[in-house]
């Protein structure tokens, strides 16, 4: 195990980071905290983060050797960032794949949750951001306009070039904010996404890629997503062919209960 820290000037709010060989990738998001609320115990923690509009998110490069210091920080209009899907280092370039919102919503003690206006929240969108190394500049390119989150790959392709990745979608791309009801896939080298939705009463969970023992290809294998089914009040365990994503189920395992909605998932072979 190899342990290191560095210092990072202001205020962080990380949910997540990125990888590469050389490389711990974090996205510093703009925003503010303000913890006397919180200490006077008249808010909760998450109603004291405050998003800054109009100010850059800081990238921050840790090199993963311990022996180099030297941290490199890029500043890019990129909104807010929950999760990555990936990092890969080309030649003097960096990419990172990541769900970009534009802003972040403001928490509020009295809102009912279930009188969200999810037209007022904005959508989360796949974004490439290109860091030069070079030169310091940052070229940040939409992948993917439908309102998705939660991107998976290929277990052995983090932090490397990949070509596939797999999200939860809403059912059609219209742009604005809409419940996760699909499964996308996007495939890097031609361009070609596939779906498949659950869509009117499917509500599908953050999707797991299972690779296939063996497999040669890095589609081959499965994706697994928990499908909650609001007009029967259960849950679904959907497993989709990686390879045909588009084409019926492999297998449905109906539950007589559901599972409350969660956000994350995790697979494993072992069996407990
Ligand atoms: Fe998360």
């Amino acid at each position: 195990m190899r342990r290191h820290s560095h210092s990072i000037p202001g205020f962080s709010f990380i949910h997540d980071f990125a990888i590469t060989p050389h490389y711990c990738i974090f996205f510093q998001n703009p925003v503010n905290f303000n913890p006397l609320p919180f200490l006077l115990g008249i808010r909760g923690a998450g109603e004291c983060v405050e998003f800054q509009p109009g100010k850059p998110t800081r990238v921050v490069l840790i090199p993963r050797d311990p022996k180099n210091k030297e941290v490199k920080i890029f500043e890019v209009d990129s909104g807010f960032v929950f999760h990555h899907a990936n990092a890969f280092e080309k030649e003097n370039q960096v990419c990172i794949d990541s769900i970009a919102y534009a802003s972040l919503p403001q928490v509020q003690a009295d809102a009912n949750y279930k009188e969200a206006d999810f037209d007022k929240l904005d959508p989360g969108k796949l974004w490439r951001f290109t860091l030069n190394l070079q030169d310091g500049t940052v070229e940040r390119k939409l992948v993917e306009p439908c309102c998705c989150e939660f991107p998976t790959i290929h277990p052995d392709r983090v932090g490397r070039d990949y070509r596939y990745l797999f999200m939860g979608a809403a059912h059609q791309d219209t742009g604005r904010n809409a419940p996760l009801q699909a499964i996308l896939k996007l495939d890097w080298e031609t361009g070609e996404k596939q779906s498949h939705s659950f869509a009117p009463h499917g509500y599908v969970s953050e999707p797991i890629f299972v690779p296939r023992q063996g497999g040669k290809q890095e589609d081959e294998g499965w994706v697994l997503t928990l499908v909650y089914d609001g007009k029967n009040h259960r849950s679904t365990l959907a497993i989709l062919d990686a390879q045909n994503i588009e084409g019926d189920a492999v297998a449905l395992l109906h539950l007589k209960h559901h599972i409350p909605y969660g956000l994350h998932g995790s697979w494993t072979d072992s069996v407990f």
